[in-house]
């Protein structure tokens, strides 16, 4: 891990930078992540053993013997301890550096599993060690083990195993839901965090039962009497400093409230409305959670998102500069001098904001992240760009009656297109429409897109050749595809009625090519970027680039001039691309 230093901090000296970078939350966060993650996959480890016990006993034991050459010696478990010590320490400290515990459901949830679970968790381990001196005196390792639990802790276990996955699963959820690969993983996620805990359960039944069967008994020798009176010591050693380091949490809670109801407060004044006091060191999205101020922050403050973004509307001399998390995030989004992250700012003297991305939907007083959420997201999608031809001399010629049956024909044609190849109408302007497709499996995406594009062409066909007398020339179109990632928002006050609406640089390339097409004479531009994902047939196209505004590097693409010849890539070819 390098120790970056944050610009502003040249002048520090090292021992107030090393201190700065130690209780930065961004290195807190990765120690926490990579430790709650090591502890994540011994207990994937330890569950999928248990599974295995619908086979037997006798499996059970040989798979422990693998697990143990991997875990059970002196670098495994010091790694396993040291994760753990490091987990349960960095999560109890950021409980107690909490300003408000106004947070969201699964935050909430997660933090109330994290603290019961050491409580069940102790007597487990410890009982484990006790275990593992019987190993060797004939009776194999599960044997004994679940016997006991059987007949006096199943449920006990069951729960353990179930908190503690739960644990790690929210954890996991919580921290990558918003990275670009989560949509495609989720489902086979999903089947893992489900899966698994029930396939351990079987396995742990179908081996208590066995070994009640066979009747294992306890090896009462009398050096395993004395490891379980040592260890039964040990328990109630380990309960007790449990025990300190809870009531610790309840006075740093309490010492913090009191700082807070006492302590030195400044002032946060919200434009539209009005100031209000917190105490300092709280950052500005910690204020608008204390004073219930409608605050989007999808990625639950971890400085990813943006979306907490306020302005500074005062003086910004004396604001701490900004950390490496929201340095990246804000050079990322090309944010002004007077714009940054409220999750990551913690003023230390009176100041002035502006919330600039507003929360949508109705639960405008209630936790905001989820609502946020369900209201813009960035995806990978595929946008169809079409354009209808001289719609202005098409519609010129037209009596109101046909010109209404006209707009109404293309417009349910069209969307129709597009709905029977799974994509969504971002919007329709009469001779204008931009759809997307698919914004979990991008080649799917692709591919629907390009399949859209030639049901285009035969319904064009078809129309023509219906309202052909009626029409002063014939309806052709325009269009312009392009793959990538976009922000989908709901646009509309209710969601019932909104619509889901793509921006972005993607969209804006999309309706250049589409654009190109006038200049080039020809009826479609797809980009290399679709043609790729979609496995175009690309022999008979004509390579192009495009310059975008904006944009530094013209866009590669192929011009397609007879739409019903374009070819894709077999469908199986790209359902096994689409497996994760
Ligand atoms: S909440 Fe996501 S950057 Fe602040």
């Amino acid at each position: 891990m390098n120790m970056r230093v944050p610009p502003g901090e040249e002048t520090l000296p090292a021992r107030a930078r090393w201190r700065r970078w130690v209780d930065s939350t961004s290195v807190q966060r990765t120690l926490r992540l990579w430790s709650g993650t090591f502890i994540f996959v011994f207990l994937f480890m330890h569950l999928a053993n248990h599974a295995l016990g619908v086979f037997g006993l006798a499996v059970l034991d040989v798979v422990q013997t693998w697990r143990w050459a991997l875990w059970n010696n002196a670098v495994g478990l010091s790694l396993l301890y040291g994760a753990f010590a490091v987990h349960v320490l960095l999560g109890l400290w950021r409980i107690a550096g909490r300003k408000t515990f106004r947070i969201p459901l699964d935050e909430a949830l997660q933090i109330a599993s994290g603290l019961i679970i050491p409580f069940f968790l102790l007597p487990h381990i410890i009982g484990t060690r006790v275990a593992m001196t019987w190993e060797g005196q004939g009776h194999g390792f599960y044997g004994p083990v679940l016997a006991a639990l059987w007949s006096k802790k199943a449920l006990w276990q069951s729960f353990l195993v179930t908190l503690a996955w739960f644990h790690g699963v929210l954890g996991l959820y919580i921290t990558f839901r918003h990275r670009p690969w989560f949509p495609r993983f989720r489902p086979f996620g999903e089947a893992i965090a489900i899966g698994l805990p029930l396939l351990a359960l079987a396995g742990f039944i179908a081996g208590g039962r066995e070994a009640l069967h066979l009747q294992v008994a306890f090896p009462m020798s009398p050096q395993a009497m004395h490891n379980m009176l040592q260890l039964e010591f040990t328990l109630q050693l380990a309960y007790l400093g449990l025990g300190l380091l809870g009531l610790l949490l309840i006075v740093v809670l309490n010492i913090q409230f009191l700082r807070r109801k006492f302590g030195a407060r400044l002032t946060i004044t919200y434009r539209g409305r009005g100031p209000v006091k917190v105490p300092r060191g709280t950052s500005i999205l910690e204020s608008s959670r204390i004073h219930g101020i409608p605050h989007p922050a999808v990625c639950r403050g971890k400085g990813r998102c943006s979306t907490c973004r306020i302005q500074i509307l005062s003086d910004l001399d004396g604001l701490p500069e900004p950390n490496t998390v929201e340095r990246a995030t804000l050079d990322r989004i090309g944010a002004p001098p007077n714009v940054r992250l409220a999750c990551q700012v913690q003023p230390d003297r009176d100041v002035s904001v502006s919330i600039l991305v507003p929360l949508l939907g109705r639960a405008q007083d209630s936790e905001t992240s989820a609502e946020a959420e369900r209201w813009a997201a960035e995806r990978e999608v595929t946008i169809l760009v079409v354009d209808v031809r001289a719609f202005e001399v098409l519609v010129g010629a037209q009596q109101p009656y046909e010109l209404s049956a006209l707009v109404n024909r293309l417009a349910l044609e069209l969307e129709q297109a597009v709905h029977n190849h799974s994509g969504v109408v971002s919007s329709f302007e009469g001779d204008h429409l931009v759809a997307f497709f698919d914004a979990e499996r991008p080649r799917l995406g692709a591919r629907h897109a390009v399949a859209c594009v030639k049901d285009i062409a035969r319904l064009l066909k078809t129309l023509n050749r219906e309202m052909g007398g009626a029409l002063p020339l014939p309806v052709r179109v325009g269009i312009g595809i392009h793959s990538g990632r976009v922000t989908l928002a709901r646009v509309g006050e209710i969601e019932a009625r909104s619509r889901l609406m793509a921006f972005g640089e993607i969209v804006r390339s999309a309706v250049a090519l589409q654009d190109a097409t006038k200049s080039m004479l020809t009826d479609c531009i797809i980009s290399k970027t679709t043609a790729r994902l979609a496995q175009l047939d690309r022999a008979n196209l004509r390579s192009v680039t495009i310059d975008v505004e904006g944009l530094d590097v013209p866009i590669a693409a192929y011009a397609v001039s007879d739409l019903k010849a374009i070819k894709v890539g077999a469908r199986q070819d790209v359902a096994e691309a689409e497996t994760p």
